[in-house]
């Protein structure tokens, strides 16, 4: 990023951080009024990238003197965050959006806004100010940070507010964030994504890649470990391209470098990695730097080199393989996660084996398996070979059945051994949750001992399934 565009952000910001106040003054004014501070609702869908943004939208609401609960009834504006990555979330997103008109009809101040990948796309925008009419305001991923201003307009009166320009800005440094964990933090490095799989719908709707620039980064994670977090997961659609368009000579390496040599108990998690741009030096670092965890998710889509070539991921299975020795190699006890489709068009038997058997090559701790959804605008919606449904289901079924059976049987092979693990909030039940290092579910009883979030704890493994390891506090 040059001088001039990191100016240009900061004049961004500061013109938000006036409608900011401006809004706040009329939150204050409906306090007056009311006895109470206006509420909102907002619901995520998606990916780990959306909660995050959810969390910039709450910072700014929260500055602009909003309280936040989980009813819709109760809400003064209510926020649907949305994913686009496959029809399925679309149809359930639209559908939530229909539950809450009875809540809206009752209540005809209560303001609904939709924003997210969802409404990044043109057809999306056009279906909703055509046929939800109660839809008060809809905004594009890259008109985020314009929020306070075209909140500003919705409460100043105007009728609809619809904001789908500005794919190419992702202002997020200098405005507000209401993280929800109290130990764990997403920190988002670069937004967007240049790398154009053919069945994927994010570099459309979430514009080319942006890398914030790495003393931002660092000073956000310095900030985190002060004020206590224990764990920061460094968030970007492809972390392993991280700064390549800021042509710093510096990379994501270089960035979890410095990132572990910041002061302090905490560990560093990061997703997702695109396998062509995973070098070696990745896997250097990670062997020499404590705090980052042992644990890398690295999507391989499929094993067939045919059909990578058809969703043009610039892999084949055979480099994808030399990756995961070389980081078996140098890194001891390292695991791996995975993205995988099923039924990618063309995909046959043949290739689905070649899925399977790399699946078994690997031995992944877990694995996200997707159905293949045409997604409008991609090049692989308008390819020849569509795979039946059923056919797909079939597919998703026996490397579900693979898949389990591997996570059992490495999940066994903990049992005996002492983890370390760093709590999630209680929920109630009689046992407690938490995660590994390297990202492993466990649940443990403590014998009554009372064991708030964030606490690392060291837990004997008993028993397992594919899941989650059982255990006991020691
Ligand atoms: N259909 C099915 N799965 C998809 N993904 C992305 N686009 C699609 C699609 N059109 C999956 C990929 C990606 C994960 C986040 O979602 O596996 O890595
Ligand atoms: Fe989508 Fe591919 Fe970019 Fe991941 S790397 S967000 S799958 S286009």
């Amino acid at each position: 990023m040059s001088v001039e565009n990191i100016t240009r952000e900061s004049t961004l910001a500061q013109t938000q951080r006036e409608y900011i106040l401006a809004v706040r003054t009329m939150s204050e004014e409906f306090e007056r009024l009311h006895g109470y501070k206006p509420r909102c609702m907002a619901r995520t869908y998606g990916c780990q990238q959306n909660e995050n943004d959810t969390e910039r939208i709450k910072g700014m609401l929260a500055a602009m003197g909003y309280d936040f609960v989980e009813d819709p009834e109760s809400a003064e504006l209510i926020i649907f965050n949305t994913c686009a990555i496959r029809e399925h979330s679309e149809r359930k997103i639209l559908g939530h959006l229909g539950a809450v008109l009875p809540y809206r009809r009752a209540k005809p101040d209560m303001k609904i806004v939709l924003c997210g990948c969802m409404t990044g796309q043109p057809h999306i925008a056009e279906l909703i100010r055509k046929s939800y009419k109660y839809v008060d305001m809809a905004f594009s991923p890259g008109a985020l940070y314009r929020l306070p201003q075209n909140l500003y307009k919705l409460l100043s009166g105007q009728k609809y507010v619809f904001d789908f320009e500005g794919g190419a800005e992702n202002i997020s440094e200098g405005m507000p964030v209401l993280r929800e964990g109290k130990t764990k933090a997403w920190v988002s490095i670069m937004s967007g994504c240049n790398n154009f799989c053919t069945y994927c719908i994010v570099p459309y709707v979430r514009g080319r890649e942006r890398s914030r620039i790495p003393e931002a980064v660092l000073e956000e994670v310095r900030e985190l470990v002060k004020s206590g977090y224990r764990e920061i997961t460094l968030l970007g659609q492809n972390v392993n391209s991280y700064c390549k368009d800021l042509q710093l000579g510096y990379d994501f390496a270089d960035l979890l470098r410095d990132i572990n040599s910041i002061e302090g108990d905490f560990r560093v998690k990061f997703m997702t990695s695109h396998p062509k741009d995973a070098t070696r030096k990745l896997f250097d670092v990670i062997a020499e730097c404590d705090k980052i965890g042992r644990h890398v998710h690295l999507p391989f889509q499929s094993g067939s080199d045919a059909i990578l070539q058809k969703m043009n991921r610039k892999y084949t299975c055979e480099q994808y393989m030399q990756i995961i020795d070389y980081a078996k190699s140098k890194i001891p006890g390292v695991s791996f996660s995975s993205d995988v489709i099923v039924g990618f068009p063309g995909e046959t038997e043949e290739d689905f084996e070649k899925t399977l058997q790399l699946v078994r090559r690997v031995e992944f701790s877990s694995l996200f398996m997707f159905i293949y959804s045409p997604r409008r605008g991609t090049p692989a919606a308008e390819m020849p070979d569509q795979v039946p449904h059923e056919v797909s289901v079939d597919r998703f079924n026996r490397l579900a059945q693979l898949q389990n059976s591997i996570s059992l049987r490495r999940n066994e092979r903990l049992i005996g051994q002492t983890v370390t693990v760093l709590t999630d909030k209680p929920d109630g039940g009689s046992l407690y949750g938490g995660k590994t290092a390297d990202d492993i579910r466990v649940r443990f009883d403590s014998h009554g001992t009372h064991i708030p979030e964030g606490q690392s704890v060291q837990v004997k493994i008993e028993r397992a399934a594919n899941w989650a390891v059982f255990g006991q506090t020691v």
